[in-house]
C-alpha cells in the first residue's frame, strides 16, 4: 500500500532559528494527526542538524532539498548525498523546477543524483512538472512522460521502493494558481501508468505520487480526494505549522 505523505520545502527561506522554531511548531501539531500521514520537512542545508535535533523522538520526518551529483572532492559549494545522511536526512528532493530552471539542472545530472542518493541511502522525492509554454501547447504529458522515462527509467523496480514521484506544474508553483484537481490526477495517472509500464503494477500501485504548486489547505481536500494523488509537496503553505498541519489533515 503506498502512503499518504505531506512535505513542506522551505526553500530559501526562514534563518537557522526561525527554521528550529518552525520544526518545533511541526512537532507540536502533528501530535494531532491521525495515523498514516507522513509528514516531511525539507529546510535549507544550514539548518539541517539544527532541526534534526528538533525533530528528534518525532514522527517528522527530514528531507534536503538537493544534493550533489559528485560524490566527494573538489566541488565547492556542494553537498554530497552523504552527508546529508550523517546531518540526519533521510530524503532529499531532487529535479525541483526551480533548480532546473535556475541552475541548469539536467535529466542527466538528475540519474546521477538519484544514484547517489539511494546509494547513501536516502529516499528521493523526484520533481517532473511541465511550464506554461508546454502546457499551453498541449505537452504537458509528453513532457511528464519523458521527464520520468529519462530519469526513472535507469533505476530497478527495487530502487522505486525508495523513490516518491512529485508532480508540479511549474506554472502553479508559487503563483497561487493551482492545477484543478482534474488536471492533477489525470497527469497523476498518467505518471502511474508510465511506471506500471517499465516497472510493473504492483511497484506503480506501490509509488506515492505527491502533488505540488500552490497546495494550501483551501484546496488540499479535492486534490488528495482524487485516487493517484497520495499527497502533497508544499511550499509557501509550509513556512507556517498551521497551514502545513491543515493540509496534512485534509486526507
Ligand atoms: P508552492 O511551492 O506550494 O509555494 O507553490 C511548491 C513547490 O515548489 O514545491
Amino acid at each position: 500500500m503506498r502512503k499518504h505523505i505531506v512535505a513542506g520545502n522551505w526553500k530559501m527561506n526562514t534563518t537557522v532559528p526561525e527554521g528550529v522554531a518552525l520544526a518545533k511548531a511541526v512537532v507540536e501539531a502533528s501530535k494531532n494527526l491521525p495515523e498514516g500521514v507522513e509528514l516531511v520537512v525539507a529546510p535549507p542545508f544550514t539548518h539541517l542538524v539544527p532541526v534534526a535535533q528538533a525533530l528528534e523522538g518525532s514522527k517528522v520526518q527530514l528531507s534536503a532539498q538537493n544534493c550533489a551529483d559528485k560524490e566527494s572532492g573538489a566541488y565547492t559549494g556542494e553537498v554530497a548525498a552523504d552527508m546529508l545522511v550523517s546531518a540526519g536526512c533521510g530524503l532529499t528532493i531532487l529535479g525541483h523546477s526551480e533548480r532546473r530552471q535556475y541552475y541548469g539542472e539536467t535529466d542527466e545530472k538528475l540519474v546521477e543524483k538519484v544514484r547517489l542518493a539511494l546509494g547513501a541511502g536516502l529516499k528521493v522525492i523526484l520533481c517532473v512538472g511541465e511550464n506554461l509554454d508546454q502546457r499551453e501547447a498541449g505537452q504537458h504529458f509528453d513532457v511528464v512522460k519523458s521527464q520520468i522515462e529519462n530519469v526513472l527509467f535507469n533505476f530497478t523496480a527495487e530502487d522505486m521502493k525508495n523513490i516518491i514521484v512529485a508532480y508540479e506544474p511549474v506554472w502553479a508553483i508559487g503563483t497561487g494558481k493551482t492545477a484543478t484537481a482534474e488536471q492533477a490526477e489525470e497527469i497523476h495517472a498518467c505518471i502511474r501508468k508510465v511506471l506500471a509500464g517499465k516497472f510493473g503494477a504492483q511497484v506503480a500501485d506501490d509509488t506515492s505520487i505527491l502533488y505540488g504548486g500552490s497546495c494550501k489547505p483551501s484546496n488540499a481536500k479535492e486534490l488528495f480526494a482524487q485516487s493517484d494523488i497520495d499527497g502533497g509537496l508544499i511550499g509557501g503553505a509550509a513556512l507556517k505549522a498551521d497551514s502545513f498541519i491543515q493540509i496534512a489533515q485534509s486526507f
